[in-house]
């Protein structure tokens, strides 16, 4: 196992009715702002549950954080925190208003150009506003977690940064405000929250027991519960099991002295970025060719992966690596999720677009070996039509 640090600040209050600890952990004199995305967070009732456990706070409102938040968005709210001299900030929703959110934290008292943050992955990030959260779509692990996707809509670049310093402070989890997901929106869950994991199992051994005996238990219970919830979406106990698996499965838990792969991700955003695929759609696309095309560099982890995840024990160790992958991608199929660049109307001539995006960003050397390079992403592409 390589050494590691484990830092995890953020207090989680999970369960039915638990957004009435706001109370306690908002700061009593904070004058918060409440940040949100388009319309869910009011129709479902989540964002006024959330305004009445606040009480007598002084409270003001930012909504319309778009999937995939943007810079230009999250600008304004920006402008909004320094005139209004917000001293707490609160997420209500998914991976992007937390996302967002984070972003704000960090931008509001940023000394310069708050793109810089991107550009710099978050390591020039000396400050941050405290804020807390409501999660209201589990799939992306930010509600704990230091990690931020941003995407700047003109210059059509999504990118990630991470700091210590944007661990939401608290993250609350109801699986009951789950319940109104649309179907789309929860297979989507499911499979983030699956690549999660694979980018930090499917890698090479470091004798690692503890991560990947827990990894292979979340990535099991996924298997099992996320057809399950496609057919019972009212059922309390698989959303509150699916939405724990989702936090654990990027909340440093299994990715702790461990090698990272992310590479899927990489690629994933350049697609997002451009043609406004759903995140978690870009990772089916391109996680079962990654497989295929490093199998050599993953053998062992995807013997271990294809034995203990999908009890595949039948036939040459090539057979037994390309069934796994396989019932992956059935996988994800199963919970409606298409995994080939054509079902989403891309070919062969979209492949140069994402490849000069790619080194724009300087994505030339991906994967836990950093040996995925612009022309081995054009094959993952390639083998992705
Ligand atoms: O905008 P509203 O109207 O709120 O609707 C949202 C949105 O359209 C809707 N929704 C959320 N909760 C709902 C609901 N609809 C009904 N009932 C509810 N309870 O769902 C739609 C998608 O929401 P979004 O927040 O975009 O989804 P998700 O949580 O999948 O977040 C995706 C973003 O997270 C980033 C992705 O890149 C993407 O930008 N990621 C962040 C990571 C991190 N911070 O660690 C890691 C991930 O790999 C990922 O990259
Ligand atoms: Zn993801």
């Amino acid at each position: 196992m390589f050494n590691f640090d484990y830092y995890n600040p953020t207090r989680i209050s999970f369960g039915e009715g638990k957004i009435s600890e706001l109370d306690k952990l908002v700061p009593q004199d904070a004058k918060v702002l409440v940040l949100f995305g388009g319309s869910s967070a009011r129709k479902t009732g989540t964002l006024d549950e959330v305004k009445q456990a606040l009480g007598q706070r002084e409270l003001l409102e930012f909504g319309g954080i778009e999937p995939n938040p943007t810079y230009e968005t999250l600008m304004q709210a920006v402008e909004v925190v320094k005139t209004e001299q917000i001293d707490f900030l609160l997420a209500v929703g998914g991976g992007s208003v937390i996302d967002g959110t984070k972003f704000v934290a960090a931008a509001a008292v940023f000394d310069g150009e708050p793109w810089d943050i991107l550009l710099n992955w978050g390591a020039n990030v000396t400050q941050a506003m405290p804020f807390g959260t409501v999660l209201t779509l589990p799939a992306t692990g930010s509600e704990m977690n230091n990690a931020s996707v941003v995407t700047r809509k003109s210059l059509k670049a999504k990118l990630p940064f991470r700091n210590d310093l944007v661990y939401p402070q608290f993250s609350v989890l109801d699986p009951t405000k789950t319940f109104t997901l649309p179907e789309r929106q929860v297979a989507n869950g499911v499979v983030d929250a699956f690549v999660h994991i694979t980018e930090q199992y499917l890698t090479y051994p470091v004798n690692a027991a503890v991560q990947d005996r827990i990894a292979e238990g979340l990535l099991q219970t996924l298997i099992e519960l996320g057809p399950q919830v496609l057919v019972n979406p009212d059922d309390y106990d698989i959303r509150a099991n699916l939405m724990w698996v989702a936090t654990t499965a990027l909340n440093g838990t299994i990715g702790s002295g461990v090698p990272h792969d992310w590479a899927t991700h990489m690629i994933g955003h350049e697609l997002t970025a451009l043609y406004d695929m759903d995140h978690a759609r870009t990772l089916a696309v391109i996680l079962p060719s990654l497989l295929t095309l490093t199998k050599e560099a993953k053998r062992e982890k995807l013997l271990q992966f294809a034995h203990r995840v999908w009890h595949v024990d039948q036939g040459s160790d090539d057979e037994k690596i390309e069934l796994a992958i396989t019932k992956t991608r059935d996988f994800f199929e199963a919970m409606g999720i298409p995994t080939r660049l054509s079902d989403y109307d891309l070919g062969k001539q979209d492949i140069d677009v994402v490849i000069g995006q790619l080194e724009e960003h300087g994505m030339v050397a991906l994967g836990e070996h950093e040996n995925i390079d612009l022309a081995m992403s054009r094959d993952i592409l390639t083998l992705a039509l």
